[in-house]
């Protein structure tokens, strides 16, 4: 994407939430039900435990509840809810209307489908609603992909869970903490990751992964540049959690550490739409990132999506 006009209306997130079920399934309650190994799981995949259950809804409910309390906003004062998600509770109407009225907002709803892109996706939509006027704009991202893997299938089932994350993106004088965005899609690649209505998820592991990498690295630096920054001016980097080995070798060829990446992973597998946020808010709830710190976001899914957004970290609570 080209370098954000000068002239665009700025946003920053004031307040954010997290959300997971009570539920954990180790990778030991894995091995029990299917031909897998916790040490498989941790090598191939960094994962040691996932939470599942709660509705899309449910989940979003308490982590937009979180955001609003943490930005100190008045639930009537949200112009736009957008829900990232790829596991809505109805195919009609969208799970966002549901969250609406959950959470006492009175403005226009809607869903976005990015799969494990969708959050970055919602934040550049986000951030287009403020430039065109709204003040106030509530993103979460929520998946509960429980609900699609077939607990049978050792391919899936080890990978991905559910959770959620919200963030209160609200118009700042200036710039905005946005600097940089990108958002692809290669739909040719649909069927390496793909789930028929109601049926499950079906996957091709290796050639997602590796595509995941190229197209990770791709955007990443397509943001980089669109916002005039370095990878050396990076303080914190949220990529999507897929998969450990796919993040180090992302960050390989960025050459950026691990050491500067935010993880969950290996307590959340991979939660699609809230992947980035959980791991984010989980970096900035203890006490990892300082106003003023730039955060690389970068995802990938099934599409196949990528996204990615270079964020300056505005801190706690409202400016
Ligand atoms: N437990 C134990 N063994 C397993 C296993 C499991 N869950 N899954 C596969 N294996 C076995 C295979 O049968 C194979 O055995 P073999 O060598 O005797 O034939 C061996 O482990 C290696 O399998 P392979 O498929 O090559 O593993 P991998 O290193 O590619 O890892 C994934 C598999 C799925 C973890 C990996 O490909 C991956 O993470 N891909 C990306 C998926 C992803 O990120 N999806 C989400 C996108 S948003």
């Amino acid at each position: 994407m080209p370098p954000l006009p000068s002239s665009a209306r700025g946003a920053a997130i004031t307040g954010w939430g997290r959300a997971l079920p009570d539920t954990v399934v180790t990778n030991a309650d894995l091995e029990a039900r299917m031909d897998t190994s916790d040490e498989w799981i941790r090598e191939r995949t960094g994962i040691a435990e996932r939470r599942i259950g709660g509705s899309t809804a449910s989940l979003s409910i308490e982590s937009g509840r979180r955001a609003l309390a943490c930005a100190g906003v008045d639930p009537a004062s949200i112009d736009a809810l957008i829900l990232s998600t790829t596991t809505p509770d109805r195919t009609v109407p969208a799970t966002s209307a549901t969250v609406q009225h959950g959470l006492g907002l009175r403005c226009g709803a809607f869903d976005v489908n990015a799969a494990c892109s969708g959050f970055v996706y919602g934040l550049a939509v986000a951030n287009g609603l403020i430039a065109i006027g709204a003040e106030r704009v509530l993103l979460i991202g929520t998946d509960t992909l429980s609900r699609i893997v077939d607990w049978t299938d050792r391919n899936t089932a080890i990978l991905f869970a559910d959770g959620s994350g919200a963030a209160v993106v609200e118009a700042v004088g200036g710039r905005g903490s946005l600097l940089g965005w990108d958002i692809d899609a290669d739909g040719s690649a649909e069927d390496l990751l793909f789930c028929e209505v109601g049926g499950h998820l079906h996957m091709d592991g290796k050639e997602v992964f590796r595509r995941a990498v190229r197209i990770m690295v791709d955007s990443a630096e397509k943001s980089l540049a669109a916002s005039g920054t370095s990878v050396d001016d990076i303080a914190m980097v949220v990529p999507h959690q897929a998969n450990i080995r796919i993040i180090s070798a992302a960050c390989e060829r960025l050459g950026i550490p691990m050491s500067k990446t935010a993880l969950a992973l290996a307590e959340t597998g991979n939660t699609s739409s809230a992947s980035i946020p959980l791991a984010w808010f989980a970096a900035a709830d203890d006490g990892r990132l300082v106003p003023g710190d730039l955060v690389l976001l970068v995802g990938f899914g099934a599409g196949m999506t990528a996204a990615s957004a270079v964020v300056r970290w505005t801190g706690a609570g409202r400016p």
